[in-house]
């Protein structure tokens, strides 16, 4: 009977809304199958859902026109142009690293849906020798900066709860790789459903569990706000944070000269670009809108617009997103507080679905619509913003694709780590054999400069060799 009341209750409540079809199974499910359907329709939030809706059909042709945006100006980290700018954000970023006064922020949510893994990313084994996993990789660059500067550095890590529990357990497991328990805050961001792009109903993926997948990585504005960790950072002095992807294994966390420019600036949202090789990279396109920086991603750039050129030939839209951000900590404190609107974009994808008569159809063209927030469309709402161009055969190196991709596959990421490494030797005096794949720690070196001294000119690098 208790049942019967409940299941009244929820069908009332999903009426207002054309979605009472979520129950349409209810009876042939266990007690333990009703709650978690019951749990996860009273926490929708089926007005937001209904606006969205709404919203996508009536959604006004947004095209980009050329008058609309430029390339942006940028610094740039590598080259010696601007050396006397470029040596003071050094000395800048090294003084405010010294000051302990940097956090960092991995967001970890998303599914990785087209590299194929089964585990969260983050546990990828990607070390060319050492196969650690792109969560060692990072974890132990935020390490070895503390150790360098003798400070303590905090990590804020953002799951969802398709990574949520295998994280944990995965750091726990680990010893979170030399990082101590208190500097590291694992929390989990929001979901949204896929729905129907016909009807608008949402989607089931078993007969009692709706289709919901990450919110996107903007859900970390809702996720901090509800876990308070920025204000425990604030009152721990933390002014700044670098926020990264999980995907990189070269990012340059917490770049000296990175936060340096970041902190002359008085800059609240600076972003890391690299410049684009094609037209068409498969890149956020960072580029100025009046006095504004926004980002506008590949899919939503019309060709021509992509393909514009200067007359020497190079790309005018020419700034291509790394993901890598830095933050000023009161910026994503006030956006958090006062939701500021980031909105919502359309994708739209093949999701499986359990149909009326309880039969999973598997679709073969794009059925359904999911929501997603962006955290770069903070970008244009902050009032001092910045770009930093970077080489990206430094510091781009993203894991997106399975083995035997074209591009961003595992072995094109192995490549570049090993001829970047391989690079930094030489460059310390060693002679490495063009055979052996060479991997470098960022326990041993987290940049060229600190081989000073590991390496003696001469050494002979002869087998495959890791360095830690
Ligand atoms: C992303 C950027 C693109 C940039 C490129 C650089 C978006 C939409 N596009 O592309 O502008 O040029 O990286 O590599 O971000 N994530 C969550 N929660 C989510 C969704 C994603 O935490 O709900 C995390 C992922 O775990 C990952 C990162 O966000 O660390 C990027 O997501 P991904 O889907 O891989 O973005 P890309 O399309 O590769």
């Amino acid at each position: 009977m208790k049942d019967e009341t409940i299941y009244h209750e929820l069908v009332e409540g999903l009426t207002p809304y054309g979605q009472t079809h979520l129950l349409r199974h209810w009876r042939q499910l266990t007690p333990d199958e009703q709650n978690t359907l019951k749990e996860q329709i009273q926490s929708l939030d089926f007005d937001l859902v209904t606006r969205l809706n709404s919203a996508r059909q009536a959604q006004a042709d947004t095209t980009v026109t050329e008058q609309d945006v430029a390339g942006p100006s940028a610094y740039h980290l590598n080259n010696d142009s601007g050396k006397v700018r470029l040596e003071l954000a050094q000395a800048v970023g090294d003084a405010a690293l010294r000051a302990g006064v940097a956090g960092v922020i991995i967001v970890a949510g998303g599914q990785g849906t087209r590299l194929g893994f089964p585990h969260p990313k983050g546990m990828y084994p990607i070390g060319p020798v050492s196969r650690a996993p792109l969560f060692q990789i990072l974890i132990e660059k935020v390490v070895a900066l503390s150790r360098i500067y003798n400070v303590r550095i905090p990590v804020l890590l953002m799951t969802s709860p398709a990574t949520h529990e295998e994280t944990l357990t995965f750091f726990s497991d680990t010893n979170r790789f030399g990082l101590p328990p208190e500097d590291l805050i694992v929390f989990r961001q929001g979901v949204m459903p896929a729905v129907d792009a016909e009807t608008g109903k949402v989607l089931l993926a078993k007969n009692g569990e709706l289709s919901l997948s990450p919110d996107g990585h903007g859900g970390l504005l809702e996720a901090l706000q509800k876990q308070g960790a920025l204000e425990q950072m604030r009152a721990a002095g933390i002014e700044h944070f670098f926020y990264m992807q999980v995907d990189n294994p070269l990012v340059p966390v917490l770049h000296p000269a990175f936060l340096g420019y970041h902190i002359l600036s008085n800059s609240e949202m600076s972003t890391l670009v690299t410049r684009k090789v094609a037209a068409t990279d498969r890149l956020g396109n960072i580029v100025q809108n009046g006095d504004q920086l926004r980002v506008i991603e590949y899919s939503d750039l019309p060709e021509e617009l992509a393909d514009k050129r200067h007359e020497d030939g190079s790309l005018v839209l020419w700034a291509g997103s790394l993901g890598v951000h830095l933050f000023a900590t009161s910026f994503l404190e006030e956006s958090a507080e006062q939701e500021l609107h980031l909105p919502y974009h359309y994708a739209l994808k093949k999701v499986p679905y359990i149909e009326d008569r309880g039969k999973l159809i598997e679709p073969l063209s794009p059925n359904a619509v999911k929501f997603e927030r962006f955290i770069f469309d903070l970008l244009p709402l902050a009032r001092r913003a910045i770009v930093v161009e970077v080489d990206p055969q430094q510091a781009f190196a993203p894991l997106k694709n399975p083995p035997g991709a074209a591009t961003d596959s595992p072995e094109s990421v192995e490549n570049q780590m090993v001829s970047l490494f391989r690079k930094w030797l030489q460059d310390a005096g060693a002679r490495v054999n063009p055979k052996a794949v060479v991997e470098i720690s960022p326990l041993y070196a987290i940049d060229s400069d600190q081989l000073d001294g590991k390496i003696s000119p001469g050494t002979q690098v002869s087998a495959d060799t890791y360095f830690v």
